[in-house]
């Protein structure tokens, strides 16, 4: 006997065993896919009618039902509870024929679940990829907000954890910000694949009926179809491309995050969150922890993780459908609520995060980060870098032994190991003449940031 929603029972003499249908059915969670395949239902069942395979008040019917489907689902929070239906298709199909009859029967001529699920997956994902990237254009203002209230401030810039040159912390803020940017780019590029419309291939072979796809495609916002029905029913590469897309979002906040991570501790002294995004600790007082941007660190491994899985169940299946690839819809699903929590997180940190000026700038007068600058100067009187480079790290070796930064030298001291020094020295070994220097595009003198940061800000403005 077939149960209730069941699309297959005719052909079985034999219900299905409880924990078969435990580990087969998908019900529980492609209950989100709901909106978006019965949003393609009605289009097919308007295009059977312009095809002549339904009359128009089976495909008034039908329409109809659906969207009174679509009304209730929106009002009942347990919509799903209590159905054993397979799948979110069958839930939708079985729900129809119990409330239109014998019309409902007639939806699926010409489709399958195959190309069903394909288009309705591609209608979710779209509309995911379209609201993760409204989150991340939230957090790179988010970003510009922070470089704003601290616009005149200077922290160190690090290679390998060692503090190198001295930048503008708004320059910090914008190297995020063009991660981000790159990120958008990756989803509206993956959008485009996942906007072409599989709906009309069948199971595999295509429709037997004279059904206008284009249309169907138009009425759905789709870009195109789908050319070649075997590929359509069995391409999951758009899942791929939004996982994929999804990692690098990932890598980028959990980058953000460790930077964070470092300057809150008391051993850099630079940021301090908010109390309403830091946590406790149960046992130590004093303690003041940055578990929200541990959490952004941490949950990078996951999506990781459904961006190889996803890859693992695609490798080697043969054409077309096959169950496999039901695993996509746990993976996109926990990519996506991944992304946008920790994209939301991140930009509740960044608007309530303050830098102390102060610390930052200290400690990017400490540590020798000039010492390039009196290289730079060095060559610019006509020394060869590389004889310039070993002078200054002699310099420099002088200045530890001696317990003092290279500004603290005197003109004379200085004059030991390079004589044509004089007093334009002390100036050009200042912090704002290092950072005014780097005035090339791209670098971090006042000026450059002020423009770079002026353009972010009608970056953000043009696609608003
Ligand atoms: N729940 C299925 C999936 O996500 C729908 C397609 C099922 N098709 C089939 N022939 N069993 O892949």
């Amino acid at each position: 006997m077939s149960k209730s929603g069941q699309l297959w029972g005719g052909r079985f003499t034999e219900g299905p065993n409880e924990t078969f249908a435990e580990f087969n059915d998908s019900l529980r969670f492609d209950k989100r896919l709901f909106v978006a395949d019965v949003s393609a239902s009605i289009e097919w069942a308007i295009g059977l009618e312009k095809a002549g395979v339904i009359s128009t008040k089976e495909r008034n019917d039908i329409v109809a039902g659906l969207k009174q489907m679509l009304e209730d689902e929106s009002q009942h929070s347990h919509y799903f509870d209590g159905s054993t239906a397979e799948d979110v298709h069958s839930f939708i199909e079985g729900k129809l024929i119990d409330s239109i009859g014998d019309a409902g029967r007639k939806l699926h001529t010409g489709r399958s679940r195959n190309d069903q699920v394909a288009a309705a997956f591609r209608l979710w994902v779209r509309y995911e990829i379209d609201a993760i990237d409204m989150q991340i254009k939230a957090l790179q203002s988010a970003l510009v907000g922070f470089a704003q209230r601290h616009a005149e401030a200077v922290i160190p810039g690090y290679t390998h954890l060692q503090r190198a040159q001295p930048v503008m912390f708004a320059h910090w803020c914008l190297a995020y910000f063009e991660m981000l940017q790159r990120d958008r780019e990756r989803l509206a590029d993956a959008r485009k694949r996942v906007n072409i419309m599989p709906l009309g291939s069948g199971a595999l072979a295509g429709t037997g009926f004279p059904i206008d796809r284009e249309a169907i495609a138009k009425e759905l916002g789709f870009d195109g179809i789908t050319r070649n029905s075997l590929d359509a029913v069995s391409d999951r590469d758009f899942v791929v491309d939004l996982a994929a897309a999804c990692s690098l979002v990932m890598v980028h906040l959990s980058r953000l995050a460790e930077d964070l991570i470092l300057y809150c501790s008391a051993e850099f002294g630079f940021v301090t969150l908010s109390d309403s995004v830091s946590s406790g600790s149960s046992l130590m007082p004093q303690k003041k922890n940055s578990d929200a941007l541990e959490l952004l660190r941490g949950k990078a491994g996951r999506v990781f993780g459904h961006n190889l899985g996803l890859l693992t169940m695609l490798k080697g299946l043969p054409l077309a459908y096959n169950k496999d690839m039901q695993e996509d819809k746990e993976a996109a699903f926990d990519t996506v609520d991944t992304a946008q929590i920790c994209l939301r997180a991140a930009a509740i940190v960044i608007e309530n995060a303050t830098l102390n000026e102060a610390a930052a700038r200290d400690a990017a007068t400490k540590g020798y980060l000039n010492a390039t600058d009196l290289a730079d100067l060095m060559v610019k009187k006509g020394v060869p870098f590389r004889t310039a480079h070993e002078t200054v790290g002699k310099a420099v070796l002088h200045a530890i032994d001696q317990g003092k930064e290279l500004h603290e030298m005197t003109v004379d001291e200085l004059k030991a190991f390079w004589p044509d020094i004089d007093d334009s020295v002390a100036e050009r070994l200042s912090l704002d003449s290092s950072l005014a220097a780097k005035s090339a595009i791209g670098g971090t003198s006042p000026d450059r940031v002020g423009m770079a940061l002026a353009e972010a800000n009608m970056q953000l403005e043009a696609d608003s």
